[in-house]
């Protein structure tokens, strides 16, 4: 391993010599070794979220069989094709904060029946529990997707918690079982993921770490693996830069196989909780700052990856990034309670830089998912009555997709800042994959709002006949697509670029997003 670590180390410096000698706009430099692939990139790093949160599900995903807008089971149909365009890899369901406040017996059984309970999280509306478990498990079925349950600690019991996952995976005879049958569905289903709670040092509980990690083991005893199904069971992690939280959590359960995988959540809040600005009326200031934020990512992962490095070096368990994204004021007129926000070009570069870090950290991240599918936070679609809206976040995971499940490549980026008063960031993320076919994908974001860059690529490894591309761009930093004007920002095709000798030229416009394959 370390004689290969070598090796690369001395190709990159011989390719940065030679290229050195060759060609004059040296700043920006991404060196990719074609042939030697890493890790899987798992094609859960692509998974989104849904909670019971404003119109995420009822109006977003959710319209009822009743409805005049085209559904299929209750689901609306605009909103499911779109979402099977982008090759949704798993959902993850029921919240968030409402995943502790959540019983899931109330959302099961005949509609006319089920309780109506107030959404104490999120507006203080009225939830009637239309969409429950069946509803929710039919919706990843349409989708082609996994299920990603978030269990409730917080409010919950442990038998609660143990009780779903056997009405959910179980075919043995039981009441869970026959609970379910009673309620039409005689086959189980096969869950992937399922939570241990949800932020339990916040609104799951407001616990300290040592208390959240022998409450995780107590729960995670109960939870079986029924009929084949084997969950991967995600412990609640901490936000941000909480490491102590990772340490204790590790320490006390880590090695032991109480969890597969453990949550960290991260958004992007721009001048902090209280103001945190306008997602289309913002300065460049504002977007160097959101870009700034969002390039933390990198830094957290790496740190909360140490720690688990030292307790799990095997790499057994997974980091599940099961919360990210832009966190702005909401649309003006909106309820406060409901997180909307609208979604502009930033957001695109935003999800490209999370999606490069994420297939970067392969070796350790196992799942991320955006907040939140739909109408709430950075969202990939927005809707009003029937009408929808594909967001420039949407196109990047489009674009992206190709990355899911292929390997990793190693890559050595050298390039200019972005440089915004006394601060600077580098001006380009990028990854690449090699897919089952042998494909190369290329994923680059320049951050400038004001400047193109040239990327020279040297392609180390393999001939390539055949590129292609895509190119996400927009006249303003601020670019959105509303209800009224809802192709303002796609993708189009990208040919500004040349290949010669090996070594790959990519004219990058400024914030742009552009994804190349390349075909030997
Ligand atoms: O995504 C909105 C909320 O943010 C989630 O409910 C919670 O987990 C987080 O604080």
């Amino acid at each position: 391993m370390k004689s290969s670590c070598v090796f690369l180390s001395i190709l990159f410096s011989l390719t940065a010599f030679q290229v050195n000698a060759q060609e004059k706009d040296q700043v920006n430099q991404l060196v990719i070794i074609t042939n030697h692939p890493g890790p899987v990139i798992s094609k859960d790093i692509y998974g989104h979220f849904s909670e019971h949160l404003g119109n995420c599900i009822y109006g977003g995903l959710w319209v009822g069989t009743d409805s005049k807008i085209p559904n299929t089971n209750g689901i609306r149909n605009d909103v499911l094709f779109a979402l099977r365009e982008i090759k949704v890899p798993n959902l993850r369901w029921p919240g968030g904060c409402f995943a502790d406040t959540y019983h899931w017996k109330d959302g099961i059984g005949p509609k006319e029946k089920r309780a109506s309970i107030i959404n104490t999280n999120w507006g203080g509306v009225t939830e009637d529990n239309s969409f429950g478990t069946h509803e929710f498990m039919k919706l990843t079925e349409l989708l082609g997707c996994d299920a990603y349950i978030n269990g409730n600690v917080g409010s919950g019991s442990v038998r609660e918690m143990s009780d779903w996952v056997e009405y959910l995976t179980s075919d043995a005879v039981s009441p869970m079982t026959k609970l379910r049958k009673e309620n039409g569905r005689d086959e189980p289903w096969k869950v992937k993921y399922f939570a241990i709670g949800n932020e339990n040092w916040g609104c799951g509980g407001n616990m300290t770490a040592e208390f959240y990690a022998s409450t995780m083991k107590q729960y995670s005893t109960f939870l079986g693996d029924y009929s084949g199904n084997q969950l991967y069971r995600v412990a609640c992690g901490p936000s941000d830069y909480n490491f102590a939280w990772t340490e204790t959590l590790m320490k006390d359960a880590g090695t032991r196989q109480m969890f597969q995988g453990l949550s960290i959540h991260y958004y992007s809040v721009v001048d902090g909780w209280d103001f945190k600005g306008s997602a289309t009326k913002f300065t460049e200031r504002e977007w160097f700052e959101t870009m700034r934020l969002n390039l933390e990512m990198d830094k957290i992962i790496k740190g909360h990856s140490a720690i688990m490095d030292r307790y799990d070096p095997q790499k057994s368990k997974g980091l599940v990034v099961d919360e990210w994204g832009n966190w702005f004021n909401v649309e003006p007129g909106t309820n406060p309670g409901f997180l909307f926000q609208q979604n502009s070009m930033r957001d695109a570069i935003t999800a490209a830089i999370h999606l490069n870090v994420f297939n970067q950290h392969a070796d350790r991240v196992k799942a991320a998912n955006l907040a939140q599918m739909v109408n709430v936070l950075q969202s990939v679609i927005l809707t009003k009555d029937d009408k929808i809206v594909l967001t420039p976040t949407y196109h990047v995971f489009r674009m992206f997709r190709v990355h899911q499940e292929a390997r990793l490549l190693n890559l050595d980026l050298r390039c200019e800042d972005y440089v915004f008063g006394d601060k600077k960031i580098p001006a380009i993320s990028a990854s690449a994959s090699v897919d089952k076919d042998g494909k190369v994908h290329i994923s680059l974001a320049n951050l400038n709002p004001n400047k193109q860059i040239t990327v020279t690529c040297p392609l180390i490894g393999d001939s390539f006949k055949k590129i292609t591309g895509e190119i996400l761009t927009a006249d303003e930093m601020n670019s959105y697509n509303s209800f009224e004007n809802p192709e303002n920002v796609k993708p189009v095709i990208f040919n500004r670029f040349t290949l010669k000798d090996g070594i790959l030229r990519i004219i990058m416009p400024s914030k742009s997003v552009v994804v190349l394959e390349l075909t030997k």
